[in-house]
């Protein structure tokens, strides 16, 4: 049975595979040298961190090709400072890979944003959103006067990309880069679902402050 199990297994997903050859044979009729040249370097000149979801993918959204963009993706588009998976994502696209930009990459309609703020428990997750909660605590006069209630969420998903932006900008692999002269700066930018915009929130830190 569990033979007959794995040969299923294999036959599984079939259609993600047919996708997977006939978007290669796409590429390389543009292009024929494309996975060759791919292949042999990877040199992005920036930094994605943005969120899970599914209708927030990095490289279709700034319309950039494999290798052009490094990309780290969490629920609700975290920069934790005591996070080993962020962290190694950021001191290797920082020492090693020198990306000139870091963007962060929030968007309206968070479920993890909602999530972290309407009181119901989930498990772990809550600890993760924790960063969201103390956002929304700090915040909490500028958000208490917005009556609307997801235009409060929008709200918070932009106060959350901000302060996600100075958590980067603070860390010290960044800080080490900027002091040895490094070219970087972190951006803050909220993603719309219903229009496929971003919005650059214009919190752009390109140095020490
Ligand atoms: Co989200």
């Amino acid at each position: 049975m569990r033979r007959g199990g794995w040969r299923y297994a294999a036959r599984m997903l079939d259609h993600l595979k047919a996708r997977n050859r006939a978007w290669a044979q796409r590429k390389v009729a543009v292009d024929a040298g494309f996975f060759r040249r791919l292949a042999a370097q990877q040199a992005p000149e920036y930094l994605w961190i943005g969120c899970s979801d599914s209708r927030v993918p990095a490289n279709e959204i700034v319309d950039l090709d494999p290798g052009e963009l490094f990309v780290h993706r969490n629920v609700a588009n975290l920069a934790p400072p005591q996070d080993a998976n962020y962290l190694s994502v950021l001191q290797f696209a920082v020492d090693v890979i020198k990306v000139k930009h870091i963007m962060v990459v929030g968007h309206y309609g968070c479920g993890g944003v909602a999530a972290a703020v309407d009181g119901q428990r989930r498990g772990l997750v809550d600890h993760w959103l924790h960063p969201i909660r103390e956002v929304a605590h700090e915040c909490r006069g500028e958000l208490d006067a917005i009556a609307d209630q997801r235009k409060r969420l929008d709200r918070l998903c932009e106060l959350n990309v901000m302060r996600q932006v100075r958590n980067v900008a603070s860390d010290v692999f960044v800080q080490d880069a900027w002091a040895r002269g490094q070219t970087l700066c972190v951006h803050g930018w909220v993603y719309s679902l219903a229009d496929g915009l971003v919005n650059d929130l214009n919190v752009t830190v390109c140095g020490p402050e």
